[in-house]
């Protein structure tokens, strides 16, 4: 007979009550969380997690945006009208969801004064390294203006502080210039090229490495 079948019956149960409680609903620093909100220029910007009742929004977003977006967005078979549909969105919501309550994933919508305004995520999340790589798009409503900065600090912050993490990478397609000052500006470093890294608007593209570490932010 093991130990563990010589632990008092009540012992047991709380045992494989808690294993069962961490299955369904496993717990992960930095997640579920709403980041801000925060004043700036008469704005108020906020992180928080997608919502099926998004989908409206997002849709009519992307759908305007197609000309800013598809050029680094996967490739897709589909028609950017199908890839904006909101049957979409709900999909990948409730796939964002399950992924993240696994841990490996940091979804955020961000909320400008309430509306849709675009989205900024932690994927590949790699707790045992502390490591992820940080996605963005940010709705033209609102470029040119402090909300892509922001967005990104208050993303970074919280990957630091609360999810632990100590580097966060953010590979960006050769000529995807906006995104490129975004990272530089706020202390990425380029690291190298990602020969062929991934198949985006079309086409396979190389892709630039840029890469945060903590100490590489003076705005933290
Ligand atoms: C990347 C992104 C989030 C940056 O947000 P943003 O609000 O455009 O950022 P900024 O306004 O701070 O722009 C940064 C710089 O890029 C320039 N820029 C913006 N859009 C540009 C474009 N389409 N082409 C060339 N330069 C552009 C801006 O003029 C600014 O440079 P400047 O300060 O020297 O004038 C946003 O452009 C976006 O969502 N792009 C589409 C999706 C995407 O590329 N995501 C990143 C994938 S890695």
């Amino acid at each position: 007979m093991s130990y563990v079948h010589s632990w008092p019956t009540e012992v047991r149960a709380r045992a494989l009550a808690g294993a069962l409680v961490r299955r369904i609903r496993p717990r992960h620093p930095g997640w579920p969380a709403v980041l801000g909100p925060e004043l700036d220029q008469g704005r108020r910007l906020r992180l928080r997690p997608p919502r099926v009742e998004d989908a409206e929004e997002w849709a009519r977003v992307v759908r305007a945006d197609q000309a800013l977006l598809e050029p680094w967005w996967p490739s897709s078979e589909q028609s950017w009208a199908e890839r904006s549909d909101v049957a979409r969105w709900q999909e990948r919501a409730w796939s964002a969801s399950r992924t993240a309550r696994k841990g490996y994933l940091v979804p955020m919508v961000i909320e400008v004064d309430g509306r849709f305004g675009g989205e900024m995520v932690l994927d590949r999340v790699d707790r045992a390294h502390g490591t992820a790589e940080l996605g963005a798009w940010v709705a033209s409503d609102f470029h040119g203006t402090s909300v892509a900065r922001r967005s990104l600090r208050l993303m970074v912050r919280h990957a630091f502080a609360e999810v632990g993490l100590r580097r966060i990478v953010a590979p960006v397609g050769i000529g995807n210039r906006a995104a490129k000052l975004v990272l530089a500006r706020n202390g990425f470093r380029k690291e190298g090229v990602l020969r062929e890294h991934m198949h985006v608007g079309g086409k396979l593209l190389d892709h630039e490495l840029w890469a945060l570490l903590p100490e590489d932010a003076d705005w933290l």
